[in-house]
């Protein structure tokens, strides 16, 4: 595996090409790179920490306004199983991920993960899984889309600020590494799952990270430095994400769980940067009155805790794209809000994997379903405006999907379809 010119990258550009790298050689290069980073150790009681898996909001840093800010490193590791579900591998795997946390803090600065399951995996099972968890197969949910579907097993998400650690907990799990952070690998994965890594997937969150990958044909000058998404601007406000009460399933034996989608999508960012104006962008992503009153500012700075969508606004979508001739994304989208607020908690990170900017967009909620109402919202076929400026659609691609069930913590090693 070639590394990359050391001097030709800015040090977070070099960790996060050392990340979507992956392997020994990176993480060796990583380690040099990250002069005596102190990464807070774990806990000597795993099961202190919570109960659901994607329990991640209380432990995660916030920004200024308050909103959770996502760890900076991602890496989605997709799993298939080398033979069948056996409790002596169910031991294995939860010794595995229990040594992850003794030896990462459960936090931005240590590691915070999750293992789920896709309808592939609980097909074995004589028994299907209990009416209160609904997860369907993937399949395409807008017209035109041809996506590649996620059929393996299950993947492993592993989030940092620390590239070092991301690289280190997956060597430690599949490769030859031996510690992590100073602790003793006793038990790592082998004869329990193989890491598939021709569909490994990475990706990162921050400000001013898209800006460094002007080198690469798909991302334009142009794109705001301060910019902490590859469209240019905020996203992921307190007020417009489900809590993570509501995305938990609350019955049956898998109470404490959640349902994962995650959709790949491509970006055609030099037609969104070159070809329309700020003020476009604006009203593309959010809706027409906010470039009007003018509320978002460069990157969102203007806004702070919400994303501004008033009620008045979101029934307006209608009329938007009658009168206006243009909608916005989010505008669109929070349609699918209920009583209980918006049903999806996004977790989404940019990519540049394959050398073209992207983003996985990774959403949590109670049921598939909800995903899929609110992409339809979000689709907005019931639209009368012109696909060029219904939001986003016409700058995004979308080449994979897949569904998956995160387990509550305790039935997070390989569970049956049915527990009870
Ligand atoms: C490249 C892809 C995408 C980009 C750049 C993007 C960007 C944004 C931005 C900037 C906002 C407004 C800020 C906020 O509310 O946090 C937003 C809101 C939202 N987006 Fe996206 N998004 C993308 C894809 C998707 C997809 C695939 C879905 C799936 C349904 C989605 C669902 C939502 C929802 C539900 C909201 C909040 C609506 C509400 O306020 O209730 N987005 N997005």
């Amino acid at each position: 595996m070639t590394l990359p010119d050391r001097s030709a990258l800015s040090r977070r550009d070099y960790l996060r090409t050392l990340v979507a790298i992956g392997g020994a050689t990176a993480l060796s290069a990583c380690v040099s790179e990250s002069d005596e980073i102190d990464v807070p150790a774990g806990t000597d009681d795993p099961d202190s920490l919570p109960e659901r898996q994607h329990a991640w909001n209380d432990t995660l840093t916030r920004d200024d306004d308050g909103n959770v800010k996502p760890p900076e490193h991602h890496v989605l590791v997709p799993l298939s199983l080398v033979g069948e579900p056996t409790d002596e591998r169910r031991a294995q795997l939860e010794d595995a991920l229990r040594t992850l946390e003794r030896a990462y803090e459960w936090s931005n600065d240590g590691l915070v993960f999750t293992i789920g399951y896709t309808p592939a995996y609980f097909d074995r099972f004589d028994e299907p899984l209990p009416e209160s968890v609904a997860l369907p197969n993937p399949e395409p949910l807008a017209a035109g889309e041809d996506p590649a579907f996620d059929e393996f097993d299950a993947v492993l998400h592993l989030a940092s600020d620390h590239s070092q650690v991301v690289l280190e907990a997956e060597e430690g799990l599949f490769g030859d590494h031996d510690e992590l952070n100073g602790i003793e690998i006793e038990t790592d994965l082998s004869g329990v799952f193989d890491r598939l890594e021709d569909q490994r997937r990475t990706g990162f969150v921050g400000a001013g990270l898209p800006a460094e990958h002007t080198d690469l044909s798909g991302v334009p000058d142009s794109i705001p430095e301060d910019a902490p998404f590859f469209m240019g601007f905020r996203s992921g406000f307190a007020d417009s994400q489900a809590t993570e009460d509501r995305v938990t399933i609350e019955d049956g034996p898998f109470a404490g769980a959640t349902t994962q989608h995650i959709e790949s999508l491509d970006l055609q960012l030099r037609t969104w940067f070159e070809q329309d104006s700020q003020s476009m962008r604006v009203r593309k992503l959010f809706s027409p009155a906010h470039a009007d009153d003018d509320r978002v500012g460069e990157v969102g700075e203007n806004l702070s805790a919400s994303n501004g969508l008033t009620d008045e606004r979101i029934d307006a979508t209608a009329a938007d794209a009658r009168t206006r001739g243009v909608v916005g994304h989010a505008q669109k989208a929070a349609r699918a809000r209920d009583d209980d607020g918006p049903p999806l908690l996004r977790r989404d990170f940019n990519t540049v994997d394959g050398d073209a900017p992207g983003v996985h967009f990774l959403a949590l909620q109670r049921s598939i379903d909800d995903f899929v109402r609110t992409r339809e919202a979000m689709t907005g076929a019931d639209l009368d405006v012109m696909p060029a400026n219904n939001g986003i659609l016409s700058y995004i691609f979308v080449t994979r999907r897949g569904n998956y069930l995160l387990p509550p913590r305790s039935l997070r090693a390989l569970p049956r379809a049915n527990p009870q």
